[in-house]
């Protein structure tokens, strides 16, 4: 990719991957050498840098910290054989950070500033995308207010950065879930679809529950009647009952729109599996694995990838998922996804820039 705007970029004195250990990768603990910053006010982004990751100067009344005024988004990078680094689906990320920020109340970010701060830090950094297999860099652009306002109303200026960590799996095994219908993630007319921090902070009291009775995440339903399953809390969710893939629709404003979720239907319909965007029910779901029709539930994220479900909690019991054949859909959509980010399979869809 040709670099288009020249970023002043102030380097560290020492980088700290001597002191790193790739082989023991704990997801998010790591953080590379550089960010990318850019800042908002009178209207505009300015003052485009990278620098060395480091301490924030932030003021007591700084409007985050108070009313949550906050977006982000996650993707990664991978190091194909020839040592070139791929980054997936950059340009989805782009889009769906201005919608956040559409309804967060958030300036909107050019795609050259997100594109050019993404390419040129992940260049300068590129030593730090793993070369372990599985392992990549995970990539967080993030945008907060920055007014010091102890008011109520969208703030005037705002902070967009871009940091890496080096990652290994979110998940290192098959996850246990917990159909939730007493707390609820979003409903209509809220942020449910916004990645942003609220959404977050609001989940971790359920999520803390349910991992205190044993179990790794939540299957949050719909806020009004808790019967129809959305997604969990780190990750869409998809089923296949009697060979067909169910997953929720994205068009309620509760679900996040997700990029691996899109790229997981894409795959599917390349390969004419049956696949029905639609609310399962938490009854649908209670039948089909008492009944023995439920193939396969996984998650679908960039920090989850594809994680395989191995028990789920319905109405207070437990029921543990059939084991899956080497050729279950959710195997096969792994290795593609896996093959087209590590370069080692087509790319079809466009999904890949190189760096
Ligand atoms: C991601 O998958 O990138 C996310 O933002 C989920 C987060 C909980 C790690």
């Amino acid at each position: 990719m040709k670099t288009q705007l020249a970023l002043p970029v102030t380097k560290v004195q020492n980088s700290r991957i001597p002191e790193t250990d790739f082989s023991n990768l704990v997801f998010g603990r790591t953080i590379s050498d550089h960010m990318f910053v850019a800042d908002y006010k009178d209207g505009e982004w300015t003052d485009l840098r990278i620098e060395p990751y480091g301490p924030l100067s932030i003021n007591p009344a700084n409007a985050t910290l108070h009313y949550g005024q906050s977006i982000f988004e996650g993707m990664k990078a991978y190091r194909n054989e020839d040592g070139k680094i791929l980054v997936f689906r950059a340009d989805a990320n782009w889009r769906r950070l201005n919608e956040s920020a559409e309804r967060m109340c958030m300036p909107e970010l050019p795609e050259e500033v997100f594109m050019e701060g993404l390419t040129q830090l992940i260049d300068l950094d590129r030593d730090w995308v793993p070369t372990a297999k599985g392992a990549s860099l995970y990539v967080r652009p993030y945008m907060f207010a920055m007014d010091d306002y102890i008011g109520v109303r969208p703030s005037d200026t705002y902070k967009f950065i871009i940091l890496t960590c080096p990652v290994g799996n979110y998940y290192s095994k098959p996850v246990s879930v917990k159909v939730e219908t007493t707390f609820t993630r979003a409903t209509e007319g809220g942020t449910g679809a916004a990645k942003t921090a609220g959404n977050y902070a609001a989940s971790l009291y359920p999520a803390r529950q349910a991992q205190k009775a044993g179990y790794d995440q939540l299957l949050w339903t719909d806020g009004r009647s808790h019967s129809k399953i959305e997604e969990s809390g780190t990750m869409n969710v998809m089923f296949k009952i009697n060979g067909k893939l169910i997953t929720a629709p994205t068009n309620t404003g509760t679900i996040l729109k997700g990029i691996t979720r899109d790229s997981v239907i894409q795959l599917a319909k390349d390969w004419n599996e049956p696949l029905e965007e639609r609310f399962l029910t938490v009854g649908e779901l209670e039948s089909a694995l008492i009944d023995g029709t439920l193939e396969e539930a996984f998650g679908t994220g960039t920090a989850a990838t594809i994680a395989h479900v191995e028990r789920i909690n319905v109405n207070g019991k437990d029921y543990i998922l059939p084991s899956k054949s080497a050729d279950a859909f959710s195997h096969r959509v792994l290795a593609e996804l896996d093959g087209i980010k590590y370069g080692q399979v087509a790319d079809p869809h466009n999904w890949i820039i190189s760096i």
